[in-house]
């Protein structure tokens, strides 16, 4: 794990799927009661303990995705994304992301392998460099976390 400081100066881009906007009202019992603006402020927190700077963006629209995915190239140097229902369904998010070249982290509030069978396929999943699902909030908070991993790996490796 990056000590904290190592991964200064870095830009994490956190990116949220359709309906992820309505958490805290949809579906409880599956994605708890905790809301979207309450993850990302906990995000910014956590970035700057970790060194890193977080900027979140959610949308229903998978054109917008595949924009912000596009116009993060050059400018963040990770992806933490949760595509939600596009998870199982997008090329587009997934071709979105194999331009962009940098370390991405994919994550779910509930463990999608518990959920339908239509669920357990993810077109990004071989592109991750890792997926944490199942731990509600928390999967953010680890992938960010594991996202100034990669990055502080990354740094000691170009050295
Ligand atoms: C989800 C799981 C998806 O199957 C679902 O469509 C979502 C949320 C999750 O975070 O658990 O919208 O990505």
């Amino acid at each position: 794990m990056a000590t904290n400081g190592e991964a200064q100066g870095r830009r994490v881009l956190v990116l949220h799927g359709p309906n992820l906007n309505l958490l805290g009202e949809r579906e409880p019992e599956i994605y708890g009661r905790v809301t979207l603006p309450q993850i990302d402020t906990e995000l910014r927190r956590l970035g700057e303990e970790l060194g890193l700077t977080v900027d979140s963006f959610q949308s229903n629209s998978e054109g917008a995705l595949v924009d912000r995915i596009q116009a993060a190239r050059g400018q963040y140097q990770a992806l933490v994304i949760n595509p939600a229902a596009y998870t199982h369904t997008s090329v587009a998010i997934r071709d979105a992301i194999q331009m962009l070249g940098i370390p991405v982290v994919e994550v779910h509030l509930s463990n999608v392998y518990r959920r339908e069978p239509f669920r357990h396929h993810s077109t990004i999943a071989d592109l991750a460099d890792g997926r944490i699902m199942g731990f509600g909030p928390d999967s953010y908070y680890l992938g960010l976390r594991a996202a100034a991993a990669l990055l502080g790996a990354t740094r000691r490796e170009s050295k």
